[in-house]
């Protein structure tokens, strides 16, 4: 592994919806906050060093939501870092109430949307969101219903780009009836395939995919994933970030952290690359795994 440069930039680009162009290896801002995604951080100071570091590091691509906090990662983005630097894509999301820590609860109706929307925009100080994700189909609104006030917030100027969290193929081909999809961001990892065919539906169709939960919170183990590591003198998250970035060429990984230590091996992972039968072999471990 090249330890030497340490840029989202070696990750190349990815775009989304022919419209921007970003460095494939992002960053979610998710962890930012206080504990069960709830209030602000410990260590206020160091999460702000944190979002810094990531655009030092050539990070063009934050991921955030309303709900982290609530309010608490947003703000804490636009501290970090307003006014943006040119080239900044800030995508961030909506569609669930936060009543407590670790409790979240579906609100995807229209008139949350909206107000949704004019929060984050307040929050993050800016005129229009470039990318806004439904961060979950509600299962008491027509999902059509929540994607149309998105396409009407598009039209009115509010947000540029839309993006879908945790669907089906069903939901985005739903969706794309209504609005162009950029993005898709469902949970996903070499060890966590649930979302293989939504994968390759997005490589197919030209969205690309954000998965989240992309190092399995930090416990992304086992003796194939060490054994590689240890071949390219790297860190089994490393390992597992750069399986993702191999996968497909729309594969945007945003692994979350707290740590400037940690942010600094997660952009560095962008420059290992993994041999044919080393991808093999991570990529049948599910299979594996069941077969046991
Ligand atoms: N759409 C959705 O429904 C949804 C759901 C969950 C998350 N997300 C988004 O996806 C992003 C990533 O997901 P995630 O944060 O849940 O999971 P993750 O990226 O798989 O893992 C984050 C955890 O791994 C640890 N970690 C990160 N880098 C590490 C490293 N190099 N070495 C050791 N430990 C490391 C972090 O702890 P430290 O802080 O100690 O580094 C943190 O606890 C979130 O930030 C959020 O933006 C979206």
């Amino acid at each position: 592994m090249n330890k030497k440069e340490v840029s989202a930039k070696v990750a190349g680009d990815v775009s989304l919806g022919g419209e921007i162009s970003i460095h494939r290896l992002g960053y979610g801002a998710m962890r930012l906050t206080g504990a069960g995604i709830w209030g602000p951080p410990k260590d206020r100071k160091g999460a702000l060093a944190v979002l810094r570091r990531a655009v030092e590091l050539d990070v063009n691509f934050i991921d955030t939501a309303d709900s982290y906090g609530p309010h608490a990662s947003e703000e804490l983005i636009a501290e970090a870092l307003f006014p943006y630097p040119p080239g900044l894509v800030i995508a961030t999301k909506g569609g669930w109430n936060r009543p407590g820590p670790n409790q979240w609860t579906h609100d995807a109706s229209p008139s949350h949307l909206r107000a949704a929307v004019e929060g984050s925009l307040k929050r993050l100080r800016l005129d229009r969101i470039e990318v806004y994700q439904l961060h979950i189909p509600d299962p008491v609104v027509p999902f059509e219903a929540s994607l149309e006030t998105l396409a009407q917030l598009r039209n009115e100027g509010k947000i540029r780009l839309i993006g879908l969290s945790n669907v089906t193929q069903e939901h985005i081909e739903r969706a794309r009836k209504i609005v162009p999809i950029v993005s898709v961001q469902n949970r996903y990892s070499f060890a966590d395939r649930e979302w293989d065919y939504v994968v390759d539906y997005c490589q197919r169709n030209g969205i690309a995919f954000i998965p989240w939960f992309p190092l399995g919170a930090g416990k992304v183990a086992g003796d194939v994933l060490e054994r590689i590591a240890r071949a390219h003198q790297a860190t089994p998250m490393q390992t597992a970030i750069a399986w993702l970035l191999r996968r497909s060429p729309i594969m945007l990984p945003i692994p979350g952290t707290s740590s400037i230590e940690h942010l600094e091996q997660n952009v560095a992972a962008a420059s290992l690359r993994l041999s044919d039968e080393e991808y093999q072999k991570l990529f049948a471990v599910p299979a594996l795994v069941a077969s046991r």
